[in-house]
């Protein structure tokens, strides 16, 4: 069963015994499983909302909606993307009204940040589906994350560049948490491997204007920029805009986190994406039987979408939770949910993956890409891999 609702404005109810009593009343035996799914599903981040919940219903299409023995229902709550004071509410209403055992989604990191303390307050898992600034795994001890962390998409494409002969780079990225992660880690890794750093440049994280930061990094003549931008509409404005401002005639590269040619946005782009080198965990293009089973099955039940990282990091957080639960006989309680979650390995769509013990992120190949059109379709084609990669910043 699926219900969709906004959180009630005004909730109250975030009291510490109110949270803690809604916890330890949940007894599991044979009751159904309430998943809170916290996502944007409205406003500019609505296609986050719309991949993760299309990988979360094609897992539990293949595998069934029971799992040792308790039907799992799944509580959307929209927070409409970065306003974390509605992330909260709907946590709250979630723990406490709804007696969700376990919360997952979270499109964007301030959406995590926001529910992490309640999450540790109450002792429930939560599973970050795509929220990548690093320290969202840190905010409490019962998060599992199985999308990605910045510094760990873009520490490969810094080594990538150096070794490729690139030495001058413009860092642009989006003023927020996973923007400052990625420019932080590619400043520490490209500069150690002996590469300059022309310019630095932080966009507004919604609508940014490129127009003077292109300017600005044309008059810098870098070999490269190197960005991060959230997957999405963005990514169009900037590709066009590299165009049609000179860079990519006067042989500027772009070298960027896989967010930049998501498959979501790729087709709009048109063929300005082309020859774009990124570094990512996914690509739609990746080269093996369990994502060719994944994309052929996506394509199935979402004709008009095309899989990406986001839809892969619900269906792969789906399968840490049965994984889990298959573990502890369907005990969701966060201490049993964690202890069962840390250390498990399987193969996903993106390649092999696990969740690392010590800081229950993901560990997971990172790919080095380049855009290239294949069978008349633009693809992330892989040309380079990091593998078993860890946040280097932990
Ligand atoms: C985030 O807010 O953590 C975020 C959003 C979009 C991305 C990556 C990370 O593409």
């Amino acid at each position: 069963m699926i219900t969709s609702t906004r959180p009630r404005v005004g909730y109250l109810a975030s009291t510490f015994a109110a949270l803690a009593l809604a916890a330890s009343s949940a007894s599991y035996a044979a009751e159904d499983l309430k998943i809170g799914m916290i996502l944007p599903m409205t406003g500019p981040f609505a296609s986050y909302g719309q991949q993760i919940l299309n990988g979360v219903h094609l897992y539990l299409s293949e595998h069934g909606d029971t799992v040792e023995g308790r039907k799992v229902q799944l509580i959307i709550k929209d927070d409409t993307g970065v306003a974390p004071e509605i992330s909260k509410r709907a946590a709250q209403e979630l723990i406490v009204k709804d007696k969700a055992e376990i919360l997952a989604g979270f499109g964007v990191t301030p959406s995590a940040f926001a529910v992490a303390p309640l999450s540790a307050q109450a002792k429930i898992p939560m599973v970050v589906m795509n929220a990548a600034t690093s320290s969202v795994t840190e905010k409490s001890p019962y998060v599992v994350r199985t999308s990605m962390s910045m510094p760990q998409t873009s520490a490969p494409m810094a080594t990538w560049a150096a070794k490729e002969g690139i030495t001058k780079v413009y860092t642009l990225v989006a003023d927020y948490g996973p923007g400052h992660d990625a420019e932080k880690q590619f400043v520490k890794t490209f500069t150690e491997a002996g590469g300059e750093i022309v310019g630095e440049v932080r966009v507004p994280l919604q609508n940014p204007d490129y127009a003077p930061f292109l300017q600005r990094i044309k008059d810098s003549k870098p070999n490269a920029v190197f960005l991060f931008v959230p997957a999405g509409e963005q990514s169009v404005a900037f590709l066009k805009g590299f165009e049609q401002r000179g860079l990519r005639d006067m042989g500027v590269k772009i070298i960027s986190t896989g967010d930049l040619t998501d498959e979501d946005v790729l087709d709009a782009t048109g063929e300005t994406a082309i020859g774009a080198i990124t570094s990512f965990h996914y690509s739609e293009a990746h080269d093996s039987t369990k994502n060719k089973a994944y994309t052929e099955a996506y394509y199935k039940a979402y004709p008009s979408k095309r899989p990406n990282f986001l839809s892969v990091a619900g269906y792969d957080g789906m399968h840490l939770i049965y994984s889990a639960l298959k573990k502890t006989g369907g005990d969701a309680s966060g201490d049993k949910f964690i202890s069962a979650a840390k250390g498990m390995e399987w193969e996903s769509p993106r390649g092999p993956i696990s969740i690392d013990p010590e800081t229950r992120d993901i560990v997971q190949n990172i790919y080095i890409r380049k855009v290239e059109k294949v069978g008349g379709k633009l693809q992330n084609v892989e040309i380079d891999l990091i593998p078993n990669f860890k946040d280097p910043s932990k």
